[in-house]
């Protein structure tokens, strides 16, 4: 498993690089990765909250968790409509906020071995792949709250950790 970095760690705010190469660490890191994410669980997770700096998510919206999808060098080409969502994150434990996004996404990416990929995304999906592209940009589900809520979630989140710790 994979350590998970948690709000207001820096490393989450740093954006991350395209990959180049197809190689046998990358695909250790998508296993560990998947694992990580499913054990959790999540539906989501981005290189960068197991900071690794680099263009790569994984995601499963599917209930029975075997539709896995990998994405690298996500774009997305374009966006539809808006619908909002409560969202969690995995970074940011305990804490669910509305999040209004495009409704309808096109999509182009790599899968794991470097091919091109691009397909449409709508409802539950297009949310994810949306908040797990924010990610690799440096930005956080709560940076859409007030600055007021922000500061209420890392108050929070900051005793939690001062708790366990
Ligand atoms: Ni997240």
């Amino acid at each position: 498993m994979l350590d998970i970095l948690e709000f207001p760690d820096p490393r989450l705010r740093t954006k991350a690089k395209p990959v180049g190469v197809f190689d046998q660490a990358l695909q250790d890191l998508i296993d560990a990765m998947f694992a990580t994410m499913y054990a959790a669980p999540g539906i989501g997770l981005a290189a960068t909250q197991v900071n690794v700096h680099k263009q790569l998510l994984v995601a499963d919206v599917s209930e029975e968790k075997n539709q896995p999808l990998v994405l690298i060098n996500p774009k997305i080409l374009s966006r539809e409509g808006s619908q909002v969502y409560q969202e969690g994150c995995l970074s940011v434990p305990g804490i669910f906020a509305d999040v209004e996004r495009a409704d309808r996404i096109v999509v182009e990416a790599l899968d794991r071995h470097g091919q091109p990929l691009a397909f449409a995304a709508d409802g539950l999906q297009a949310v994810c792949i949306q908040h797990e592209m924010d990610h690799l940009i440096g930005k956080l589900f709560v940076d859409y709250l007030s600055p007021l809520k922000r500061e209420l979630v890392r108050k929070k989140l900051e005793k939690a950790h001062r708790a366990s710790a």
